[in-house]
């Protein structure tokens, strides 16, 4: 059997109207926004890799969007000093959020400062260099897992699922994105939302051993999988590390389900890939009305 070519560029080739596309640049900025840090990476979108180590500063609080964009420029300014920093030309920056976020606007703050809630962040970032993309953090983790982590080189439908203090998921078919599942907001066995039982938190705060955690993993799995039947689940967020634990109890399911391998980087990762390829759409849309 050939063993698959796991760094091929994947990300140069997904989806029908691919081909027509110009190339990716080599490298491009991904920006984290969690409840505690702000990270960001240079991303070599070949590897799906971070070039150079990633650059933390502690989420402001409160954390509104004036005071995460003053953070969020410091993190630029940090990691455009670099050598390996992609030139101002075709400089991508994505940026996640831990809400809906459709054109770059968020339509959801379930897990950040409520003064989010119709923030434009075009107009929020626009005097910042690049183009610049927001996605939600789920879609960027699950985006990067579909392609250079536990889903690359597997077509079909991806959902990864991540456990944190809420619950994230993210669809992917054949490589393609379709933005906003936000499935953690499912009612499930009486708890609205789902994430209220099943995320990390509510496993700390519920005081739930492992077993238990990974079989009410596996009931609201089988609950998702009714709606939104998937070939692969895979499970991300920082308690990932911990799979060992619950991942056994997860049994089953149609679906095959797996712990995500990009862990603490998913987010950084699929944000420098989806404003890349954003922006590259966006040129190809210009160059042909031009036309
Ligand atoms: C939010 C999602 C987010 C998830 C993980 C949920 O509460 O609604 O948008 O992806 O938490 O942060």
């Amino acid at each position: 059997m050939t063993k698959p070519d796991t760094l091929a560029p994947a990300a140069q080739a997904v989806g029908p109207l691919s081909a027509a596309l110009p190339p990716l640049p080599q490298r491009a900025i991904g920006i984290d926004v969690g409840g505690t840090g702000i990270k960001g990476g240079i991303v070599n979108l070949r590897k799906g890799k971070l070039t150079g180590e990633r650059f933390r500063i502690p989420t402001p609080q409160p954390a509104t969007p004036e005071a995460v964009a003053g953070v969020i420029a410091e993190v630029l300014d940090e990691l455009l000093s670099r050598d390996k920093a992609p030139s101002a030309e075709e400089l991508s920056v994505g940026v996640t959020l831990p809400g809906i976020v459709i054109d770059n606007v968020v339509l959801s703050a379930a897990n950040i400062d409520e003064s989010w809630l119709e923030c434009d962040t075009t107009e929020l970032l626009k005097d910042f260099p690049g183009r610049i993309s927001t996605l939600n953090d789920a879609d960027a983790a699950g985006l990067a897992e579909a392609r250079y982590g536990a889903g690359a080189n597997r077509p079909g439908t991806i959902m990864t699922v991540t456990l944190g203090t809420g619950v994230g998921t993210a669809l992917v078919h054949d490589g393609v994105l379709v933005p906003n599942s936000e499935l953690g907001h499912l009612e499930f066995e009486g708890a609205k939302p789902a994430e209220a039982k099943v995320s990390a938190s509510a496993r700390e705060r519920l005081n739930m051993p492992w077993p238990e955690y990974g079989e009410t993993l596996r009931r609201f799995l089988v609950h998702v999988e009714r709606i939104q039947p998937v070939s692969q689940f895979i499970i991300g967020g920082g308690i990932s590390k911990r799979s060992e634990d619950f991942l056994p109890f997860v049994t089953g399911l149609r679906a095959e389900v797996v712990p995500a391998q990009l862990t603490n980087n998913a987010g950084i990762v699929g944000a420098a890939l989806y404003a890349a390829e954003r922006a590259r759409l966006a040129a190809a849309n210009a160059l042909g009305s031009a036309e």
